[in-house]
């Protein structure tokens, strides 16, 4: 049995260091997590006005995910408000909503100093925003 122990005790403190490291790992969600746009069009470096992937599954999908890593924590599971930020279900419809949108994802918003939402221009990708974009879209209530 005591030949036991050593190894018994170094599979504690790796058990130890496994759950250190996914306590650092959990609060990863405060940091902006890459989206993957590969399999989409590139969209080059100009910013358009319109979302050019309106309806595109594959920006859809990829959208959902970006939102719920990015957004969801101010702005609700699902786009349904958490209550500190804007229900952006209720965003107008086509190019309308895709230019408000695109201002406040590129620029967020800071008042009096305070930074209410951080801007995302320079840490997502054009593409990342309009898949988000396109993913709202699917969620928009009148
Ligand atoms: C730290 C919290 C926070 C995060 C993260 C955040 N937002 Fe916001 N967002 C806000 C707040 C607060 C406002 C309202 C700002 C104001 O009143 O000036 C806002 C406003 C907006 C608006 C304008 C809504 C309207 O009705 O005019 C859009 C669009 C938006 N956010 C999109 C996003 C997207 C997309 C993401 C993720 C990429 C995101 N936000 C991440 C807090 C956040």
């Amino acid at each position: 049995m005591t030949a036991r122990k050593p190894s018994f005790l170094l599979a504690v403190s790796a058990m130890a260091l496994t759950l250190a490291a996914s306590a650092v790992l959990a609060h990863g969600d405060v940091v902006p997590q890459a989206v993957d746009t590969s399999t989409l069009k590139p969209l080059g470096s100009e910013w358009l006005t319109k979302n050019p992937y309106l309806g595109d599954k594959e920006a859809i999908r990829i959208g959902d995910s970006a939102f719920n890593q990015n957004c969801a924590r101010c702005h609700g599971l699902g786009a349904v408000s958490g209550g500190i930020a804007p229900d952006l279900r209720y965003l107008p419809a086509g190019q309308e909503g895709d230019e408000i949108f695109m201002q406040r994802i590129r620029k967020g918003a800071t008042r009096d100093g305070r930074v209410y939402m951080p801007p995302f221009e320079g840490i997502l990708s054009q593409e990342a925003m309009w898949t988000i974009r396109a993913w709202l879209e699917t969620v928009r209530e009148d």
